[in-house]
């Protein structure tokens, strides 16, 4: 059974579709990679599965339970977790006490918040903060933390929250090329030590291609085009409206030499 379904989900603001009628689905433990142009629709498909904007019509269904009009809070609470474009955290606190918040309320309903964390939210934080290499760098303010720090710690709230399913947002956007390949590493770790089911928006085809079991190219809130990492520059559509016409010699250099183990099923 698919663990992420979306059926002809539609997203309009006004007139504008942003996301139109498009269905897709996540197996268990794959990595589904998004590519598509600015305004394809992309982060607005994470909105509507995360729960921060109403769909205007179709279905999301999360490991059989129809989310569709669940808020973002019980969605999380469910098991899927996201990463945003944009840094998201609460500037003035540390990363440690950034992925702290996450933890507590992130995994279960905190109808009375307590004064204490609990063992459990601290530990958790302790792993997430390892996992993501961040354990050592976590106590500066976000506000004054680097961009890869920042996006990282954004990866850690999502993982402390123990997801099934983790949704990121151009997780390399504004990187270097060594913190984009810091950032690959992550990644794959965590696919593989988590065994998490994964989707991913990113423009930076060498880390989508690299990571992903399968990509999806939106266009004007529809799909272009789903299929393997390695046929996404052979499609005539793809190459018309999103790579250009040298993807075929760019190729080599999106999958190189590291292979990026996973677990597959
Ligand atoms: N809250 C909103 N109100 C009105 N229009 C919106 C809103 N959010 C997004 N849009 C519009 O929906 C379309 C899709 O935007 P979206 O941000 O989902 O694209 P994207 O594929 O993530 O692009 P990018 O690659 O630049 O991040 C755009 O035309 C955008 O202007
Ligand atoms: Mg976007």
């Amino acid at each position: 059974m698919s663990l992420l379904v979306c059926e002809t989900v539609t997203k309009r603001f006004g007139a504008l579709a942003a996301v139109e009628g498009l269905s897709f689905e996540v197996a268990p433990g794959q990595v589904l990679g998004i590519g598509g142009p600015n305004g394809a629709g992309k982060t607005t498909l994470f909105d509507v599965v995360s729960g921060l904007q109403p769909v205007t019509s179709g279905r999301v269904v999360l490991d059989g339970i129809d989310i569709t009009k669940a808020t973002a809070d019980r969605i999380c609470h469910l098991g899927l977790a996201r990463t945003f474009q944009l840094n998201a955290g609460f500037d003035s606190m540390s990363g440690r006490e950034n992925v702290q918040v996450a933890a507590y309320f992130g995994r279960r309903n905190r109808l009375f918040p307590g004064l204490r964390l609990g063992r459990e939210a601290i530990r958790c934080t302790e792993e997430a903060l390892e996992l993501v290499g961040m354990r050592e760098r976590a106590e500066t303010p976000v506000e004054g933390a680097p961009v890869l720090d920042r996006k990282l710690l954004m990866i850690a709230g999502a993982l402390v929250t123990d997801p099934k399913i983790l949704l990121m947002d151009e997780p390399v956007g504004g990187l270097t090329a060594s913190e984009i390949d810091e950032v690959e590493s992550v990644v794959a770790r965590v696919v593989r030590e988590k065994q998490l089911t994964v989707v991913l928006i990113e423009h930076v085809m060498r880390f989508l291609m690299r990571l992903s079991d399968r990509v999806m190219i939106m266009h004007h809130g529809a799909k272009l085009f789903e299929g393997l990492p390695r046929e996404v520059s052979e499609d005539p559509e793809v190459i018309e409206v999103y790579l250009g016409k040298s993807a075929k010699a760019r190729k080599d250099s999106w999958f190189g030499e590291k292979t990026v183990a996973k677990t597959q099923t």
